[in-house]
């Protein structure tokens, strides 16, 4: 199996069939509204500011895709709408660019556009020896330049390899990697689905990371995504244990209280509206992340991806008016309040 075929086949199965968690937790948080809010619609402040870099509101297209020549117009329809509508974007996993240089235009295709904040990706478990030899410092320097980047999203998605037919098994040695590579990058430690805890966070601090993408239990389970692919070549083992783990992970609002350990936060993982976002960055987070939501739009054009970018602007300003904030500094200060299956877990933590 290619990198590059496996990146079609993820694109395929997420667009097309339902692989998320069973439960989405942002759901458990209401916001106490203001029916006398004191606020102009059309004066509301969404302007952020992210590792140095002003955006025009807190929004990230999630690192999803490139690496197969297929993937190159989806990257330019999500960053043709970063561009026009001043958000930040990140593309998928870079691997496939490195092996394969040819490859190299489904991803530099998103620095051809004025993306304010593009992020690189590279795997964690791709930093450290498996059956395959480790990135090199080269390589990671390759994937980082290649996309013009702003930041390096080192992902973690253990949950994933383990759960895939040819997945990689081994993490010994990713921290001190993450440490070398934070000399001389803006890291930003990603999950894909499964949430980090207290002690990754504080581990990541302590290895100079610069930012958290918190990617929590809440939307895409990629544990899903490969028992899927599991049965479609048989093999049952595998497709039994991504099943199993299907909903294996730490609930997204959960992990923005895990990780708030003073770096910029990143809430994601089930984010699927204006509202969700405006709940992320109510409990901490400077952006939230959206990727499936993004994957749909991008698949059928440029213009449904600004379509989307509008309507979660629309919802949030709409959320940011009845909690009477004019700003992204007030959403902090909104009361909210907790409930159903995010209650236990707070009840615990
Ligand atoms: C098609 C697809 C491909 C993805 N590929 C990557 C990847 O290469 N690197 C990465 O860090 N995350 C990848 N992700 C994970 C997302 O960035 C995100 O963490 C996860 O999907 C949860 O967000 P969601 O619930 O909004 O989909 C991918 C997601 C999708 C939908």
């Amino acid at each position: 199996m290619t990198v590059e075929k496996r990146k079609l086949e993820h694109i395929d199965i997420i667009s097309t069939q339902n692989v998320t968690h069973d439960y989405n937790y942002w759901d458990d948080v209401d916001m106490v509204q203001k029916s006398m809010p004191e606020v102009d619609f059309d004066e509301i402040d969404t302007t952020t500011t992210f590792l140095g870099k002003k955006l025009k509101m807190p929004i990230l297209i999630s690192s999803m895709t490139g690496g197969h020549p297929d993937t190159k117009k989806i990257n330019e329809n999500l960053a043709r709408g970063a561009a026009e509508s001043g958000i930040a974007m990140g593309v998928g996993s870079e691997r496939s660019a490195i092996l394969n240089r040819e490859m190299g235009d489904s991803y530099s295709i998103v620095a051809e556009y004025d993306v304010p904040f593009i992020i690189a990706n590279v795997g964690a478990p791709q930093l450290i020896k498996q059956s395959k030899k480790a990135l090199t410092n080269e390589e990671v320097d390759y994937a980082v330049k290649l996309v013009k980047a702003n930041a390096l999203a080192v992902h973690f998605n253990f949950v994933q390899e383990l759960s895939q037919p040819e997945g990689d098994r081994n993490s010994k040695g990713v921290k001190k990697r993450i440490g070398d590579l934070s000399k001389k990058y803006k890291i930003i430690a990603k999950e894909t689905g499964a949430g980090f805890s207290m002690q990754d966070a504080l581990e990541f601090k302590q290895l100079g990371v610069s930012a958290i993408d918190t990617g929590g239990r809440s939307g895409t389970s990629f544990a899903a995504v490969e028992s899927m692919r599991s049965r479609e070549k048989a093999d049952e083992r595998k497709e039994r244990v991504g099943r199993t783990f299907w909903n294996w992970g730490i609930p997204s609002p959960i992990c923005l209280i895990y990780s708030n350990v003073e770096l910029p936060m990143i809430a994601s993982g089930g984010v699927r509206t204006g509202l969700d976002v405006f709940r992320g960055l109510a409990m901490g987070a400077t952006l939230g992340g959206l990727a499936s939501t993004f994957l749909r739009a991008a698949i059928q054009s440029d213009r449904e991806v600004s379509n989307l970018i509008s309507q979660l602007e629309t919802e949030l300003r709409t959320a940011m008016m009845l909690t009477g904030s004019s700003n992204l500094k007030e959403i902090k200060k909104v009361r909210r309040i907790y409930r159903g299956r995010l209650l236990e877990w707070m009840n615990q933590i």
